[in-house]
């Protein structure tokens, strides 16, 4: 398998399917509060889907040498760096929470995106790791044009998250996606310039900076085959977008009404 190339009706198909990702996001924020279960999040998320006609993507997904995960989507709470299950422990105060939510639209499109929340008020050092990390998938993201290298987008990304003194994780990486939810090419999130494969219209892939306050080292958690924490207890981080090239630079697809604002340094350069 190579990396396809998606031509108008299949970025078509894909914008649908990423905005409907997007949505479900903004259909399930107002709810994150203090006091919510990670588990009460995974039904509306499912609710929304429901509404929205798409399936989920993640429950009973089941690549070798995993069990079927069991949740319409992912919660990683603290320390956990993804794939955290939804259980039914409530969310306190001070605690920041990823969702990652991936749909599947009638049409067989797939749309990945996830956010970070904070819970209630949060320590300036939580508020600081999900700022940089957000900043660091768009400084990634900046970096997407024909010609440009997959290296180019993993080095803007640990160049700007490691100045800051936070860690890039190394074991996952971003992904193409379409009509699978995992394809070519690998996203990683570090790098150097120049190196790895040349970006061409039509591409679509996803950009999701997993990002540690302390150490990169991960570890399983607990034996649900699932659970990724820091190996040091330190908080992660993570933000995705589903990402096209165009023949003139990118289009995040998954963007919708709820979408936070884009960094400052975006907004300067967006045409
Ligand atoms: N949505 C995740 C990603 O960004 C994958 C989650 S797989 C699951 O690639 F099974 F853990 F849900
Ligand atoms: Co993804
Ligand atoms: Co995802």
């Amino acid at each position: 398998m190579s990396i396809t190339i998606k031509d108008a009706a299949d970025i078509e198909g894909m914008r649908v399917a990423c905005r409907l990702a997007s949505e479900v996001l903004d259909y399930i924020a107002p709810h994150i509060q203090p006091g919510i279960t990670t588990a009460e999040i995974d039904r509306l998320g499912a609710e929304c889907m429901a509404q929205q006609g798409t399936i989920s993507a993640t429950i009973g997904y089941q690549p070798p040498g995993y069990p079927a995960y069991p949740a319409s989507l992912c919660t990683s709470v603290n320390n956990v760096v993804c794939h955290g299950i939804p259980n039914d422990k409530p969310l306190k105060k001070g605690d920041i929470v990823n969702v990652d939510v991936t749909v599947i639209t009638k049409d067989g499109w797939y749309g990945d995106n996830s956010r970070m929340y904070l819970i209630g008020e949060c320590s300036i050092a939580a508020k600081r790791l999900c700022a940089i990390t957000f900043e660091a998938m768009w400084h990634g993201i900046l970096q997407v044009k024909p010609g440009a290298r997959l290296g180019d987008v993993g080095h803007a990304i640990q160049k700007f998250a490691e100045g800051h003194g936070f860690s890039i994780v190394r074991e996952f990486c971003g992904h193409g996606i379409g009509k699978n939810f995992h394809e070519e090419p690998q996203v990683l999130h570090y790098g150097r310039p120049g190196t790895l494969e040349e970006l061409k219209p039509g591409m679509v892939f996803t950009i999701e900076p997993m990002i540690n306050a302390g150490r990169r080292e991960i570890k399983e958690f607990g034996n649900d085959g699932w659970t990724i924490v820091t190996k040091d207890r330190s908080l992660s981080a993570q933000w995705e977008h589903t990402v096209l090239v165009t023949p003139t630079g990118y289009e995040v697809m998954t963007l919708s009404a709820g979408s936070p604002p884009l960094p400052s340094f975006v907004q300067a350069t967006a045409t």
